[in-house]
């Protein structure tokens, strides 16, 4: 069992970053949460304070601070500077903790970080993850997060009645997720254990973007047909799209994301955090009902 402490999340309001906020204050941690709006119902035991990734971070939050995680982020959809953003937004917190002795520091990352990715998301998660590993901290890559929120549940309310499932690039691209419960166990495991480096929690074994696709369809209720599109067909919508400002479901780095897919290996990782990630179709079963 942990012992509890306190710590520091950026983006508590977020998907994981709130279930992260739950999870310790049901630890008799104490938690201080980073926002952008700090909400009208507060919880007990939060200590809620205003945040900016584009501002550096008040010095005086990260003081009796045990561990950090920083979760927050600006999506390269909604801003063009997004990985200057989030760069330079890691790099005054990193200073910022490691000047008030964090014992401490984890960053999200994800399976698709990598100094030649297509994405600006990728590219910006290497450079970031570098940064934490210089400092001796830690980095947890996580799979596709599935839980009450995210992208998977986005992905599920937005199937629901539809009839046809456009499935980009072929469909046999492997699609690696993780439960927010599996997740947050990954975090218990760093935190007790104290560890630094790079730690990839997902399943072991993929499922190919048409299964996990036609699960998601099938969990909404939707009776869709899959219906193959290629990529240029798709970019060529995006594009058109941003042109006249049309809002398209998918983003055009989300979608360079889809060619960029590969398996990643994750036992390592997980026999040194001495967790289990159960497979994708169990995280689904224990999603329940939209
Ligand atoms: N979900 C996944 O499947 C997954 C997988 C791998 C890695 N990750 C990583 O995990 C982290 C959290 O992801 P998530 O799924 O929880 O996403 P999310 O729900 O969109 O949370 C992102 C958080 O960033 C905050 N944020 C956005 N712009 C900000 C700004 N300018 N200043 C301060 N905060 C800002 C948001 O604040 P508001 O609440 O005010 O919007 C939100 O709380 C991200 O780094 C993501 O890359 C996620």
């Amino acid at each position: 069992m942990l012992k509890p402490g306190t710590i520091l999340i950026t983006g508590a309001g977020g998907f994981i970053g709130a279930a992260l906020a739950e999870h310790y204050l049901a630890h008799d941690w104490k938690v201080v949460a980073l926002v952008r709006k700090v909400p009208d119902g507060k919880r007990v035991g939060v200590s809620y304070h205003q945040f900016e990734l584009r501002k550096p971070i008040e010095a005086t939050l990260l003081r009796g601070v045990d561990v950090v995680v920083h979760a927050a982020y600006v999506r390269s959809e909604q801003a063009p500077d997004a990985f200057r953003v989030n760069v330079g937004a890691a790099t005054t917190l990193l200073d910022a903790a490691l000047g008030e002795r964090v014992r401490r520091l984890i960053f999200v990352s994800s399976l698709s970080a990598r100094p030649d990715a297509r994405t600006v998301y990728g590219r910006q998660k290497h450079a970031i993850e570098q940064l934490f590993l210089a400092a001796g901290q830690t980095v947890i890559r996580a799979g596709l997060v599935i839980g009450k929120g995210g992208v998977a549940e986005e992905m599920r309310r937005y199937l629901r009645g539809r009839r046809w499932l456009p499935v980009v690039g072929g469909g046999d691209q492997p699609v690696q997720s993780v439960s927010i419960e599996d997740l947050i166990k990954s975090f218990d495991a760093v935190i007790a254990k104290d560890v630094a480096g790079v730690f990839t929690v997902a399943e072991a074994q993929p499922v190919t973007l048409r299964e996990f696709l036609l699960a998601l369809a099938d969990a909404s209720g939707a009776r869709a047909r899959p219906v193959p599109v290629p990529y240029w067909v798709v970019e060529a919508g995006v594009r058109l799209a941003s042109l006249t400002g049309l809002r398209v479901p998918i983003a055009r780095d989300s979608l360079l994301g889809l060619r960029d897919l590969r398996m990643a290996e994750v036992r390592p990782s997980l026999e040194r955090l001495g967790i289990d990630v159960r497979p994708f179709w169990a995280s689904l079963r224990a999603l329940g009902d939209p």
